[in-house]
């Protein structure tokens, strides 16, 4: 059997390619987190009292940490199999440009709390990132709805024509379901907020440093408080923010059912410009709406993500266990895939035809049967007799008018009354908490990486 070196000891070669897994190339990911959480640290350790490093070493430190992102933006950095990962790659190459400071940069450090730290800067870029293309997608969709606010469209329960809506209402709906993923977001965002640095292999370390400081430098709210939920929370924090993604996902997949059904020549609701379809290799004339299909289909897999993280933490003993390593790529995966749905369902709904002819088509007698017997209602019947009268007398419905059916629903959230600005200022509030949080971030990590 091979044995082979490798940056930290000497290890059988095929152990070494199965224990490193797919981190050489997913920790590609994570190279800026990687040295902007080192470039924290090292200027902890610079400020300890005693200090381990200058702050003249410091600065040195720092300015190859810049180094290598720059390498990593120009796509030139290199994680080796004999690295496993990218904390040792980065600190391979300080050692090698730095020599025996390089060496002191892992001073009260585990790879634990750095994946930790890494994962977390990672998470909280991408869901900034997410939450900015969830306003997207929600602001065409509430430009949508507000333009067809008054255009009817069967209500349906059950898949069956049930009352007057309207195409405003649809839209509105699928918005304010995005509304509520926001907030679920958020809310994975903040819990995200906590820095798990300093809390080493999982237990902390006898020298007295600085926690605050890291959490601080780094632009986080706060450090994470006991160092073993530091290391406890990799894998559950990835399972928050794969639920929040997943619930996204949620979203998107009913309204692609929706927008599949409604655009079926059947129904002729909705028309899909032809570059935004799939032709077939057999049949000339199909123009398949495949995008919103696989929207539907990736749902299955972000959720399959968010599980695959659940499953590898339920029954893991506390403090660091190797597994977490594989929850990096479900969690990498669910994340990329939930941005990419957004990013192509934007300009999907600008571009959405509504046809109002097969609309108003759609509107057979039946579907007036609540609003008469309600009419009813108005003039004094009890509801329950107005409601039997109607049943009975289902032939005598006439087709009433679906705009003016509409124009009637006037109260709080029903056609006519859907209150934009709420919804627009909902859409606002995450877009502003985007702005905010980056500002703070941008402001903590530009400061830090000057050294
Ligand atoms: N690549 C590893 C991971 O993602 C880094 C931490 C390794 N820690 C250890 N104790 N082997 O989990």
């Amino acid at each position: 059997m091979k044995t082979q070196k490798t940056t930290v000891g000497s290890i059988n070669s095929d152990m070494l390619a199965f224990t490193a897994g797919r981190d050489v190339e997913l920790d590609m990911n994570l190279i800026v987190a990687d040295c902007i959480g080192t470039a924290a640290h090292v200027t902890m350790l610079s400020k300890m009292k005693p200090a381990i490093i200058t702050a003249a070493e410091k600065k040195k430190v720092i300015r190859e940490l810049n180094a290598i992102v720059v390498l990593a933006a120009e796509g030139k950095f290199k994680i080796r199999l004999a690295d496993q990962d990218v904390h040792l790659a980065v600190e391979r190459t300080l050692t090698e440009k730095l020599g025996d400071l390089g060496k002191k940069v892992h001073t009260c450090r585990s790879r634990n709390d750095q994946v930790a730290v890494d994962l977390r800067l990672y998470a909280r870029e991408e869901m900034l990132g997410t939450l900015d293309e969830a306003a997207a997608l929600i602001s065409a969709l509430l430009a949508f709805a507000k333009k067809n606010e008054k255009v009817p469209m069967v209500g349906r329960t059950h898949m069956q024509p049930g009352m007057p809506s309207s195409v405003g209402l649809w839209a509105a709906a699928h918005a304010e379901s995005l509304l509520d993923d926001c907030a679920l977001l958020v809310n994975a965002f903040e819990l995200n907020d906590q820095c798990p640095l300093g809390s080493a292999a999982s237990y902390g370390v006898p020298l007295p440093i600085d926690r605050e400081l890291t959490a601080d430098l780094l632009g986080f709210s706060r450090p994470s408080h006991t160092v073993l939920y530091a290391n406890n929370g990799r894998g559950k924090l990835e399972s928050i923010v794969l639920g929040a993604m997943s619930q996204v996902m949620l979203s998107l997949s009913r309204m692609a059912q929706d927008l599949m059904l409604f655009t079926m020549p059947e129904f002729g609701y909705f028309t899909l410009p032809d570059e935004l379809c799939t032709g077939s290799s057999i049949m000339p004339q199909k123009k398949n709406p495949d995008v919103i299909e696989l929207v539907r289909a990736r749902a299955s897999r972000v959720k399959a993500c968010e599980l695959a993280v659940y499953d590898l933490v339920k029954g893991s003993a506390g403090g660091y266990n190797r597994d977490l390593q594989d929850a990096k790529e479900p969690f990498m995966e669910g994340i990329a895939t939930t941005r990419a749905c957004l990013r192509v369902l934007a300009p999907f709904v600008q571009a959405i035809r509504v046809n109002k002819e097969k609309l108003l088509a759609g509107f057979t007698p039946d579907v007036f049967a609540t609003d008469r017997a309600l009419e009813l209602v108005g003039q004094g019947m009890p509801f329950r007799d107005a409601y039997q009268y109607v049943k009975e007398n289902l032939g005598e419905l006439a087709n009433m008018d679906p705009v003016k059916a509409i124009l009637q629903k006037t109260h709080l959230g029903a056609p006519l009354g859907i209150d934009w600005e709420l919804l627009k200022d909902r859409a606002s509030a995450v877009v502003e908490t985007v702005r905010e949080e980056r500002r703070v971030i941008d402001r903590a990590v530009s400061k830090l990486m000057k050294g």
